[in-house]
């Protein structure tokens, strides 16, 4: 399978599976690894999802060979272009571990991701302007927000990669892991989102999200009203009874 889905208890884990193309994005990937994500984000029982690759590599980005013939409209309506918005539609949160290259639209999808753990062996790229093309899966977009314009444009206009120390200190990703531990310490950090109530983790999400759409005022604007949903729940009351009874909370999703 080009995309391996294993549940391990309330963690989705989809392992890219193209070794041959360095895990590039074919366009039975992308359908793939949507489904996968699509079908977790329907199922209650699926708290958080972690996107790996390999050892060796994340994902080498869009495939190039079969980029180079397609025309402009075939370029139109390829799968490329949907697969970013289903994946930003995934409710649920996304962890991307990245070992080895995450290039191009590689390192298009560890953005659309919600956390990036990196192993130290990661190498970050948009290399695109080296083909004649530009980021297409929301690299210049995302990359911006997350690093600032002067850094994203360095990296978009050069092609040049970025370590895992380096990404760690531009913002880029939320922690370097051991070279050995790297799914590991995204698979934990995945289970300890897990272990929260999953209706607020769902509105949790979206409200960050909204950071990087609106302006200030509609944000905490947007804010106030996904709280006032994160009050309607019964989860919240167990957690506040939990707290006020010194015990542990039994979130139900409800
Ligand atoms: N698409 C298709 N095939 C790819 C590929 C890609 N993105 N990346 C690697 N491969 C293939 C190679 O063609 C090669 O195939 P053959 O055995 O048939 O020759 C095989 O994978 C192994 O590749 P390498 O020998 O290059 O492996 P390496 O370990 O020496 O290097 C790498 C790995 C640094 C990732 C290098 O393969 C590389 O630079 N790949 C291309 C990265 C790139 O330019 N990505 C951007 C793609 S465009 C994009 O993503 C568009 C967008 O956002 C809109």
């Amino acid at each position: 399978m080009i995309v391996e889905a294993e549940r391990r208890g309330a963690v989705g884990v989809a392992r890219l599976n193209r070794p041959e193309a360095r895990n590039a994005l074919s366009s039975e990937l992308m359908e793939m690894l949507c489904e996968v994500a699509e079908a977790w984000d329907r199922d209650p029982d699926v708290r958080a999802i972690v996107i790996a690759g390999s050892d060796e590599y994340f994902a080498a980005g869009a495939d190039i060979k079969a980029m180079r013939d397609r025309t402009f409209q075939e370029a139109l309506s390829n799968p490329f272009t949907s697969f970013w918005p289903r994946m930003a539609a995934i409710k649920t949160p996304l962890i991307a571990a990245v070992s080895g290259y995450a290039l191009g639209g590689g390192c298009e999808l560890a953005l659309i991701c919600d956390m990036i753990v990196a192993s130290e062996t990661a190498e970050f790229g948009q290399p695109e302007i080296m083909l004649g093309i530009i980021p297409g899966g929301g690299g210049t977009q995302r990359l911006a927000r997350v690093v600032g314009k002067q850094r994203a444009m360095e990296l978009v206009l050069t092609g040049r990669r970025i370590d895992a120390q380096d990404a760690f200190r531009l913002g880029f990703v939320n922690r370097v892991a051991k070279k050995r531990e790297w799914l590991d310490e995204a698979i934990e950090l995945a289970e300890v989102v897990a272990r929260r109530p999953p209706l607020a983790v769902r509105l949790g999400k979206q409200a960050v999200l909204a950071a990087d759409e609106t302006t200030l005022a509609a944000g905490l604007d947007h804010e106030r009203r996904l709280y006032e949903l994160s009050m309607a729940t019964e989860d919240r009351v167990e957690g506040m009874s939990a707290f006020i009874e010194k015990r542990k909370p039994d979130f139900r999703g409800r």
